[in-house]
């Protein structure tokens, strides 16, 4: 890794910044009554870092974003909401003698006090970054006052390094350090290894909607992955590129000319880029739908829909999963939220997890879900807590919360 990391930093005593990725899905009804962490994922990754930084004597200071409140303060938005439970992971992995303090603000006379009579091992947690409009303008004036409450800075917030904003971008300009956290080193790791050096066959499974969402992964990957497995309805824009009219599944008119040239330029790599060869058609787009398997190449009925991968290409996608020694996965396979058409998703899902041999890195909140709801989670090599995040890093794009870190030179 070219960029310094926390185990480079001499934090004892320091006052350390750390930007970690707070953003947890929320319970719905918010606004009517105070809001709960739905799932704690982003919360517990963060805590090798922070445990780090406590057990070195670090004074830390913990800033995140929250949701999207648009620069103006959402009560429903508060990070408090995450404290209780940061306590809890903090107080078993370090142990209870250690406490977290909130500050309702971020920047401002309150959380300099605050983060100034900070002791060793002590942490802070600041108020959501995005209640201030400079955070997402990378503000050079917000990113000094951010700056100004530490000695050092690290990023761990994988899941927003794609945004330059004042607390990933900004502040790195007005701190002598800037290191990556035990996290962000770990995403960096494993995908970067994925996409420069995979061990081969490598296999990427590539689902969802939109061909617009996935095509400049997948035009990435065809000079990389040996084979790609496409699913979800943007196979359906593919199926169109191929002179297939595929009734009334969901396409992008104006991406097939998108497709069809990924299709030339997999022939002209030799990467075999499958596209479904079944599929479960619906004659609407509800869980209750009257539903029929299609198979070939001919037009599909005109009044049905496709909303998930057949049983044939469960069976060619797992033996290609089965056979990989690298799988990438990022993209439900079909309507995976309506059991009806959860059926390919959770198979893939399932040959994920059955590869004992290979590197397996997930991403993307859908598949990352199917995982869990196949309760086979535990047995991925890496699941990625960053989603925009983690498809610009496949795409080949810099994430400019890494670059704006210190070269480790
Ligand atoms: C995410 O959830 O992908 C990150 O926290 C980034 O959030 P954003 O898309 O609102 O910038």
């Amino acid at each position: 890794m070219p960029k310094l990391s926390i185990r480079d930093l001499d934090l004892a005593h320091k006052r350390v910044l750390i930007r970690v990725d707070f953003n947890v899905p929320l319970t719905a009804d918010s606004t009517t009554s105070t809001p709960e962490v739905l799932d704690d994922t982003r919360i517990r990754e963060t805590i090798p870092t922070i445990e780090y930084a406590v057990r070195h004597k670090a004074k830390v200071i913990l800033c995140s974003h929250l949701g999207r409140p648009k620069g103006k303060v959402v009560p429903a938005l508060s990070l408090r909401v995450v404290v209780d439970r940061l306590r809890e992971l903090l107080d078993r992995a370090i142990g209870p003698s250690e406490n977290v303090a909130f500050s309702p603000d971020c920047v401002g006379e309150l959380a300099e006090e605050l983060s100034s009579k900070l002791e060793s091992g002590q942490t802070l947690l600041l108020e959501n970054l995005r209640f201030h409009p400079e955070e997402e303008r990378n503000d050079p004036e917000f990113a000094k006052q951010l700056a100004s409450l530490c000695d050092v800075y690290v990023n761990d917030a994988f899941g927003a390094a794609h945004r330059a904003h004042a607390s990933t971008e900004g502040v790195t300009h007005h701190v002598a350090q800037s290191a990556a956290g035990l996290l962000l080193e770990k995403e960096l790791q494993y995908l970067g290894k994925a996409v420069t050096d995979p061990v081969k066959p490598f296999v990427a499974i590539i689902g969802g909607a939109k061909v617009s969402d996935k095509i400049e992964v997948i035009d990435n990957l065809l000079g990389r992955a040996d084979a790609i497995l496409i699913g979800g309805a943007m196979a359906y824009t593919f199926l169109n590129a191929q002179g297939q009219s595929t009734g009334k599944s969901l396409v992008e008119v104006d991406k097939i000319a998108v497709a069809k040239a990924a299709l030339e330029k997999a022939a002209e790599n030799g990467v075999k880029l499958l596209l479904p060869t079944d599929h479960v058609l619906a004659d609407r787009f509800a869980g209750d739908a009257k539903t029929e398997i299609f198979s070939g190449t001919g037009p599909f009925p005109p009044e049905l829909m496709a909303l998930d991968i057949g049983p044939a290409t469960i069976d060619t996608y797992t033996r290609e999963v089965l056979a990989a020694e690298t799988v990438v996965w990022n993209g439900p396979m079909g309507v995976f939220e309506l059991p009806a058409f959860a059926k390919g998703t959770n198979a893939i899902a399932e040959a994920v997890a059955a590869n004992d041999h290979a590197t397996t890195i997930v991403g993307g909140g859908d598949s990352v879900s199917a995982l869990h709801k196949s309760g086979v989670a535990d047995k991925i090599t890496h699941i990625s807590t960053g989603g925009g995040a983690s498809l610009e890093f496949l795409e080949g794009k810099v994430l400019p919360g890494v670059a704006a870190l210190s070269d480790r030179a």
